[in-house]
């Protein structure tokens, strides 16, 4: 795979020195989905905007298509869309003469048929004559979305899709990504949507004060720190563990009524057989087993309170 957008010891400090971004370094794949986690202020959107060349660098460097953002501007640019994080619109334009006029800011030919092909891709066709002031929140969106595809982009980046969107809402705009990666889209996204990055991303990020903490394959992320917990509900209350059961390294609930079991998915053996064996020999009778899958949120927040 060839990296489409380059991000080397990129630097921003905002003027009065507060460092928004710290030694970026960062290759995003052709075609691939890359989800920025970030609580607010993490630098999410700094970053996006400095990789798009309208935020100036401190230092560092960003190639999009090997065209640098700083020297090649123009050509860099016009490989990107942006979609802002901020609904900004013309209230009184129609949909079609919004979206038309972006593509002409880039100086590319007047080509209705492609605007129309946009718009019918996000599900806009209907609205095309529609006056913007006239569209839900939610379709604002996707035209904002339509503006950005206009010059025909390979990389578009996507500043928080979802905020302020219904979960239903949200879950359409998950297949606009995805319609928008299968027609070979490379796409970038912020959320502060752990389940956002879950469903839709082949690589996440992790990004807190202005450093990427971690960025790696979604699967691999979820395998790799993908523990299970089976917590044990007890008939009686227990006063302690058992020795017998030591080597389990069970956690005891502080009433005594159940005891939870960590366990690796990916290990050769859970060890819950034995463990509920030893259970019954040890004269400790259950009521109830529950398994839970620990999610992206939990190392999320492990890793965000880690850092703090
Ligand atoms: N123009 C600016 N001047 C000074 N500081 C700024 C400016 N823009 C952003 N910052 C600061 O840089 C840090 C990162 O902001 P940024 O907007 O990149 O965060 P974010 O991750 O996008 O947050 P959110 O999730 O709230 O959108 C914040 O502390 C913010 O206050
Ligand atoms: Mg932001």
């Amino acid at each position: 795979m060839t990296a489409i957008v380059s991000v080397k010891n990129l630097r921003k400090a905002y003027a009065g020195g507060f460092e928004a971004l710290k030694s970026i370094n960062l290759d995003i794949q052709e075609g691939e989905i890359l989800a920025l986690l970030g609580p607010n202020g993490a630098g999410k959107t700094t970053l996006i905007s400095t990789i798009c060349g309208i935020t100036t660098p401190t230092s560092g460097t960003v190639t999009v298509g090997g065209h640098d953002t700083q020297t090649d501007y123009r050509a860099a640019r016009g490989m990107i869309g942006l979609v802002p994080q901020e609904i900004s619109l013309e209230p009184f334009e129609t949909v079609f003469s919004t979206v038309r006029f972006s593509r002409g800011l880039f100086g590319k030919p007047r080509d209705d048929a492609k605007i129309d092909e946009i718009l019918a891709q996000l599900s806009l066709a209907d609205k095309r004559d529609n006056k913007v002031i006239t569209l839900s929140g939610g379709m604002k969106r996707r035209v904002l979305i339509a503006k950005a595809l206009a010059h025909e982009p390979r990389v578009l980046f996507l500043d928080e899709p979802s905020a302020g969107v219904d979960v239903e809402l949200r879950k359409d705009m998950w297949e606009v990504v995805a319609r928008l990666k299968a027609s070979g889209v490379t796409i970038i996204l912020t959320t502060h949507y752990i389940e956002e990055a879950e469903a839709i991303a082949d690589r996440v990020g992790i990004i807190n004060k202005g450093q990427i903490l971690l960025i790696q394959d979604k699967a691999e992320l979820m395998a790799q720190m993908g523990k299970k917990q089976l917590r044990i509900d007890l008939a009686v209350a227990t006063p302690d563990i058992p020795a017998a059961l030591a080597k389990y390294e069970l956690q005891r609930a502080p009433d005594g009524r159940s005891l939870t079991y960590t366990y690796d998915t990916n290990g050769p053996r859970t060890g819950i057989t034995t463990l509920l064996n030893d259970l019954q020999s040890a004269g400790l009778q259950m009521t109830d087993l529950q398994t839970q899958q620990s999610s992206l949120e939990d190392i999320f927040v492990g890793m965000v309170k880690e850092e703090a």
